[in-house]
């Protein structure tokens, strides 16, 4: 099921009164060495990003500021997650198509990448997705 794929982790959070803290190590609280960060910001309102899959990367996102939607899809069903803590994390195996949507004022989407950018890797037409999903 598309929901044992993926996996919310709940990252450390140190409350503080000076403000709190929240941190991940690669490997430990993330399930690969990162070897990649990038985030998304300034998104304007109603706008949509991503809309492709990975062949092999394996991804964690954060919601560092505001939220958004994750839909996410297996070949098979659908799955949506809302991210709106900086203290969750969602990780998200390959061979997932995902687009993210509703993003609020401001919100910041920081992603973790187990590989560094390879467009070789992106599967990018949805019904060449599925048929690739669907073989394995
Ligand atoms: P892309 O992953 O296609 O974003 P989206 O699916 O939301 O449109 O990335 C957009 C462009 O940014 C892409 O053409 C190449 C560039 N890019 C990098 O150079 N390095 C990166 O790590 C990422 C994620 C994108």
């Amino acid at each position: 099921m598309l929901s044992d794929k993926i996996k919310i982790i709940n990252l450390p959070k140190i409350i503080d009164d000076r403000g709190n803290l929240s941190f991940f190590e690669g490997g430990n609280h993330i399930p690969f060495q990162i070897k990649r960060c990038y985030w998304i910001y300034d998104v304007p309102g109603g706008e949509v990003r991503g809309g492709h899959a990975y062949k092999e990367l394996e991804e964690v996102f954060v919601a560092l500021s505001g939220s958004f939607d994750i839909i996410l899809n297996d070949g098979v069903n659908e799955h949506k997650v809302s991210l709106n803590r900086s203290y969750y994390a969602l990780y998200v195996p390959k061979m997932i198509w995902r687009h993210i949507e509703n993003f609020s004022t401001n919100s910041v989407c920081m992603i973790m990448a187990s590989e560094k950018y390879n467009e070789a890797d992106y599967i990018r037409d949805f019904d060449q997705f599925k048929d690739h999903a669907n073989k394995r």
